[in-house]
C-alpha cells in the first residue's frame, strides 16, 4: 500500500490504473477506521482492481459547536488498518490543499439533506456534499463505497452524482455493529463506560419501532412515540429525534406504507449516535 498526499500524485496514479482499463475503488472516510470501515475496503477490493481510500477530517461539515478539534485521529493505526482491508492506495490530503483559500462555492442538495441529520446540523449535509463533490473531482470515474449507518448521507450523495452527472457509482454497504447491536462508530470513543453500556439502546428502540411496524403499526406517531419512549427510559440517553420515514423521499407515509427507513438520533453525554433500520410494508 502507498500513502500518498498531494492531489496531483493521486491523480497521476489513478489515471495510470483507468488508462490500463483497471478499475478504481473508493472508500472516503475521516479516519480512526474501524471495522465498519474496512468493510467497505473489503467490498471495494472484492469488486473492483484498484482500492484508494481517502482519510480527511473535513471542517466544513462540523457545526460552529460540533466535535472538530477533538475528532479522534490516529493515522499509524488507520494505516495498518487499511493495508490489511486490501487498500493500495490511501489518501491523505493536507487541509492547506483541500481548502487553499476560504471556500466560496458549496454543493447543497435540496430535498433529501432538509429533515432529520439536516434539521439538527443545518450545515452538515453541504459540507459532505462539498467535499466529496472534491473528493469525486481528484479522484475521477470509480465505483465508490458508503456506508447505509448514515443513510442519509447515501441519499444526499446519490442524487448529488445523479443531479451533477459525476462519472461515479456509488455502492451502499451494510452497517457493521458491535456483538450488543451498537453500530460501529469513530465517535464511539466518546462514550464512558456507563454510557457505551446505555448506548445499545439505540438500535433497540429502532427495531422495536421496525417489529410494531412489522406487526401491523400504521400510524407515524405511534411508531415515532414508542422509540422516543424506549430512548427517554434510558437515565444516560437523550433524544435528538426518532423518525419513520420513506426510504426515497424522506417524507413520512401517513398511514405507513412501502420501503420504510427509521432513524434516530440520541446523546449520550458528549457523543452524539445516529442509527437506522429498514422495513418494507
Ligand atoms: P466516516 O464517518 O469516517 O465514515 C466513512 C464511511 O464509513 C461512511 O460511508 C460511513 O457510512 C461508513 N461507516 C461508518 N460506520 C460504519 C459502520 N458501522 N458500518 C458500515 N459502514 C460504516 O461519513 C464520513 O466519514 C464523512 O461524512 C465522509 C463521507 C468521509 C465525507 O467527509
Amino acid at each position: 500500500m502507498k500513502t500518498i498526499v498531494t492531489i496531483a500524485d493521486v491523480r497521476r496514479e489513478l489515471d495510470g490504473a483507468r488508462a490500463e482499463d483497471r478499475t478504481v475503488g473508493f472508500v472516503p472516510t475521516m479516519g480512526y477506521l474501524h471495522d465498519g470501515h474496512a468493510s467497505l475496503m473489503r467490498e471495494a477490493r472484492a469488486e473492483t482492481h484498484l482500492v484508494v481510500a481517502s482519510i480527511f477530517v473535513n471542517p466544513l461539515q462540523f457545526g460552529p459547536r460540533e466535535d472538530l478539534d477533538a475528532y479522534p485521529r490516529d493515522l499509524e493505526r488507520d494505516t495498518a488498518l487499511a493495508q490489511a482491508a486490501g487498500v493500495d492506495v490511501l489518501f491523505v490530503p493536507k487541509l492547506a490543499e483541500m481548502y487553499p483559500t476560504p471556500v466560496l462555492t458549496t454543493v447543497s442538495v435540496a430535498g433529501v439533506s432538509e429533515p432529520l441529520e439536516g434539521a439538527a446540523r443545518p450545515t452538515h449535509f453541504a459540507g459532505v456534499a462539498t467535499v466529496v463533490a472534491k473528493l469525486f473531482a481528484i479522484v475521477g470515474p470509480c465505483r465508490a463505497y458508503f456506508g447505509a449507518k448514515d443513510f442519509q448521507q447515501v441519499a444526499v450523495v446519490r442524487r448529488m452524482v445523479r443531479d451533477l452527472s459525476f462519472p461515479v457509482e456509488v455502492v451502499a454497504c451494510p452497517t457493521l455493529r458491535e456483538r450488543d447491536g451498537l453500530a460501529m462508530s469513530s465517535r464511539n470513543v466518546y462514550l464512558t463506560p456507563d454510557e457505551r453500556e446505555a448506548a445499545p439502546v439505540l438500535y433497540t428502540a429502532l427495531r422495536a419501532g421496525a417489529a410494531a411496524i412489522g406487526a401491523g403499526e400504521r400510524d407515524p406517531a405511534a411508531v415515532r412515540e414508542l422509540m422516543a419512549g424506549i430512548i427517554d427510559a434510558e437515565p444516560l440517553a437523550r433524544l435528538d429525534y426518532a423518525e419513520v420515514v420513506d426510504a426515497d423521499s424522506f417524507l413520512v407515509p401517513d398511514p405507513l406504507t412501502g420501503n420504510l427507513r427509521l432513524l434516530a438520533a440520541v446523546r449520550f453525554g458528549r457523543a452524539r449516535l445516529i442509527d437506522n433500520v429498514g422495513v418494507t410494508v
